[in-house]
């Protein structure tokens, strides 16, 4: 895959999904996504790297996850030395000062049913412009959670180059109650994807360049069988465990007649209870 340009610039305060350069791809899959799921059985999804046809950028596509394929999830990656727990909750890594190119990544988690997922938990990681990561604090590093519609967006910068390997994006992955996802995204064009020795197209971003910075697209397709768990657990009268509540590592709870202990800081809500959260809670 080639680098796209896009010579589209958006008018000053449009947010990034109404942008005119965007709008075929949000409307192919907003229609998708208001769809009932037999529909999305039926049709071919709309993946951000679905919708141009591969002869019209001169190039043949590289085998992708389709989330119709139903026994080809995103594939998993090693995670690297440098993966840190107790990210922040946000969706931009851009700090004041922060320098680089600045970066949008955005997509939608769907499960092998093509179902788009919401409230999948998304932590991501990479490296600064020069290269480095910060194995002290927090730069660059954060999780979110999809929306009801499946949908995420990450505001960073494009991660710079470091030794051995190509330039990419580190991300867990992880809808409640199911296993973690551990994988890399990587950016087409990148001379260094020829020769780093776990680079993998099928987890090549969509890029554009729009202005004076990229734009990039990527859907994953998590190992979900079916429905995701309910969301509205049964009631339990015995547990301490509370939704809407900021919980610190170490902090412990009891749920379900068990005792937890919190292993990442973050804002407690539906579908993340303890049992459902084995990337927050552990039992202890
Ligand atoms: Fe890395």
């Amino acid at each position: 895959m080639t680098d796209e340009t896009t010579p589209r610039p958006s008018a000053p305060g449009d947010e990034r999904r109404d942008r005119p350069a965007l709008s075929r791809k949000n409307l192919l899959k907003g229609a998708l996504l208001a769809a009932p799921v037999p529909l999305l059985l039926g049709g071919a999804p709309a993946l951000a790297r679905t919708l141009r046809p591969a002869a019209e950028r001169g190039e043949r596509l590289a085998p992708t996850p389709y989330c119709d394929d139903g026994d080809d999830p995103t594939p998993p990656q090693m995670e690297g030395p440098y993966f840190k727990p107790n990210s922040p909750r946000r969706t931009s890594l851009v700090e004041p000062g922060t320098r680089g190119t600045p970066l949008t990544v955005g997509g939608y988690v769907f499960g092998r049913s093509c179902a788009p997922l919401a409230n999948v938990l998304l932590d991501f990681w990479q490296a600064d412009e020069n290269g480095a990561y910060d194995n002290v604090g927090h730069r660059f590093r954060g999780h979110q959670y999809t929306d009801a519609r499946g949908a995420f967006e990450l505001t960073t910068i494009v991660p710079g180059l470091y030794p051995g390997r190509t330039r990419h994006i580190h991300v867990k992955a992880q809808a409640p109650g199911r296993p973690v996802l551990t994988t890399q995204l990587y950016f087409p064009g990148e001379p260094r994807n020829a020769t780093d020795a776990i680079f993998d197209p099928a987890l090549l971003m969509t890029v554009r360049t729009v202005g004076s910075g990229k734009e990039a697209d990527f859907d994953f397709v998590l190992d979900v069988p079916g429905t995701p768990p309910p969301t509205t657990p049964p009631p339990d009268p015995g547990a301490t465990w509370r939704a809407g509540t900021d919980y610190r590592p170490g902090d412990r709870v009891a749920y379900g007649g068990a005792p937890y202990t919190c292993l990442q800081g973050h804002r407690s809500q539906a579908g993340w209870e303890p049992p459902n959260a084995p990337a927050l809670w552990r039992r202890s």
